[in-house]
Formats: structure tokens, sequence, C-alpha cells
């Protein structure tokens, strides 16, 4: 088995996957039908092809009016399901789901639809395909602190459902320190902590993450490299990155993928992980990502299982669960 092929059939768990942002054009079009939602596409393949980012901002902009036919607890149910199905035919036996609860309260959503729908499709994943996961809420950093404070009070009810909280959407000029208050709140919680960070932000973005958000691992993280004292810190601390190489290319974060820094972070000592991101939008799920960048990175089979180690090293999993994966 060579260094692609052992990267498909390794077992791995996803530790970046925006939930919203892996649902399909052909489901977009089906909920919209079912919920009488209008979109300003005529079909599938209008919608498909608008998918041409020229960065974050172009891709966010899509992603927010796809989510919009999301309204009922079946359709987060329908949609995870789908996700679900596809990482099991990529071996992912862990996943650790973001989704975005503002995007659907400023619908007139109840939060509670969204955690049950979503919840509900865990279970099932679970049950029927043996994929242990967990919720992760974030907030989106576009909209006030005062909202994040709004969104975390309304999912306390369902505290039970979700393990953490994050930071997405638009980085630049909304850096991790607008949200100091509402991360220490969420410590204090006993939340495990992640957010964004240098994805298209400077490293400085990174260092406030750390700094004064405390964050448990770093969601993208490619900055680091312009930046040699945070490449030593991360390569101690081993503070985990969620690293998502055809994210990168689709948004225009790098050029090529034969220019993407994962082998260099990994090569320095640095916890990086392979996701994908919004896989619906960006061409690929957990293997074609893995594929793709092993392939265009020269990597070798050793590098393939560091990374696979890596993925369960930086999972929010129980101690038992994490000795069973590894
Ligand atoms: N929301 C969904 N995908 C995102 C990304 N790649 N960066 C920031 N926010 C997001
Ligand atoms: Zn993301």
């Amino acid at each position: 088995m060579n260094a692609v092929e052992l990267a498909r059939a390794i077992p791995k768990a996803e530790l970046h996957i925006h939930i919203e942002g892996s649902l399909e054009p052909e489901l977009i079009f089906a909920l919209a039908q079912r919920n009488g939602v209008q979109l300003a596409y005529p079909g599938v393949e209008a919608l498909r092809a608008a998918y041409a980012f020229t960065d974050l901002q172009s891709f966010l902009d899509i992603y927010y009016a796809g989510a919009s036919v999301l309204l009922t607890e079946q359709d987060f149910h329908d949609m995870a399901w789908a996700y679900f199905q596809r990482a099991k035919a990529d071996n992912v036996i862990h996943a650790e789901l973001f989704f975005d609860p503002q995007t659907h309260t400023a619908r007139g959503v109840d939060t509670g639809v969204v955690i049950r729908g979503l919840a509900s499709a865990r279970e099932r994943a679970q049950s029927e395909l043996g994929i242990s996961s967990a919720l992760i809420l974030c907030f989106l950093r576009h909209l006030s602190e005062e909202d994040a404070f709004a969104t975390l009070e309304a999912a306390l009810p369902y505290r039970e459902h979700f393990i953490g909280v994050g930071l997405d959407s638009s980085e630049v000029g909304h850096p991790p320190e607008k949200f100091a208050r509402v991360f220490a709140r969420c410590r204090e919680l006993g939340l495990h902590v992640v957010a964004h960070a240098g994805e298209e932000g400077p490293p400085e973005y990174m260092w406030q993450a750390i700094d004064l958000l405390k964050v448990q691992r770093i969601d993208h993280g490619v900055a680091a490299l312009q930046d040699p004292l945070l490449m030593a810190e991360l390569a101690h601390t081993r503070l985990p990155l969620t690293v998502c190489p055809l994210s990168n290319l689709k948004l225009c974060v790098v050029d090529d993928l034969r220019d993407h820094p994962l082998k260099k972070m990994l090569d320095a000592g640095l916890c990086v992980t392979i996701n994908s991101d919004d896989p619906a939008y960006f061409g690929g799920y957990m293997n074609e990502n893995w594929a793709q960048t092993v392939q265009a990175l020269q990597m070798d089979r050793d590098d393939v299982v560091a990374i696979a180690r890596n993925s369960f090293e930086a999972s929010f999993i129980s101690d038992q669960r994490r000795a069973e994966c590894l």
C-alpha cells in the first residue's frame, strides 16, 4: 500500500467540519422545495457554478445563502446524516462537528431545533455506523460579543449536547480579543474552546487565540509559518492545528496545493491534522483532502500515520476511546 492508499484507508478523526458546509447542492434544492424556500439560483448546476471563490468572504456569502433552506429538526438531521455517511466511506471513526446557531436563529429557527436535529443524527451515526461524534457551537465573529453571549445563553438548556465552543466567519477585522469575555465564561462552564485563527488573518490573531481565549486547538493556523516564535511555541506545546488544505486552495490562501505549508509544519513538530472544513463547497470530503495533500506534498507513510495519530491526540474524546483509536 503506498502513502496515498494508506491515507484513504487509515482510521481517522475529523475535527474541523462546519456541518452547514456539508450541505450539497442537491440537498439544498431538495430542502428548498420541501420548505417552500426561494433560492437565487435556478438549479443545482447554476448553484455549483457559483462556487468559484476568491477569498473567505466570497465563500461565506454563498454558504450563508445555502443554509437558508434549513428550517426543521428533520432538515438538520438529514444534513448531518448525509455527512456521517460520507465520513464512514472515508474511514472517519470520530468527528467533532461545528455548527453556527446564529445563522439559523437570525432566520427565526430556534436553537433547540438546530441542536435536537443534529443530536439525533449523531445518535444514529453511533448506532448504525459506529462513528463517535460531538458538537462544537461556533460564534460568528462578524457579529458582536453581546450577540455571542445571547447565543450561549439560548444554547445552555441543551448543554449536554455540545462539548465546546469555537469562533468562525469573517476573520480579518474581527480579532479573537473581541470575544475574550464570552470565551472566559465558556471556560468557566467547562466547555472546550477552539477558534479559527491564521486562516486569512495574521499570526497575531493566533497569539491572541492562545493568550486571550486560551484555546485548546486552533482551526487553520496556516499563518504560523510567518512567525518563527509562534512555530517554536506550537512545536513546544503541541497545541493542535486543524488544517484544511482543499479549503485553503479554494479560498486562495495558497495558489497551489504543492505550496501548502502543512508538510513544513509537520516536520517542525507541530500537531497538525487534515480536515475538510466545508466539503460540499471545496471539492472534497476527508479522503479527498488527505489523498490530494499527501500526493501534492509527496508525503510518505510515516507522515500519514503521524497525521492520523495527531487527529486522535487533538480530539476531545475520552482517554479510553483515544486508547482504542490510536
Ligand atoms: N465558516 C465556515 N467555513 C469557514 C471558514 N473556512 N473560515 C471561517 N468561517 C467559516
Ligand atoms: Zn472552518
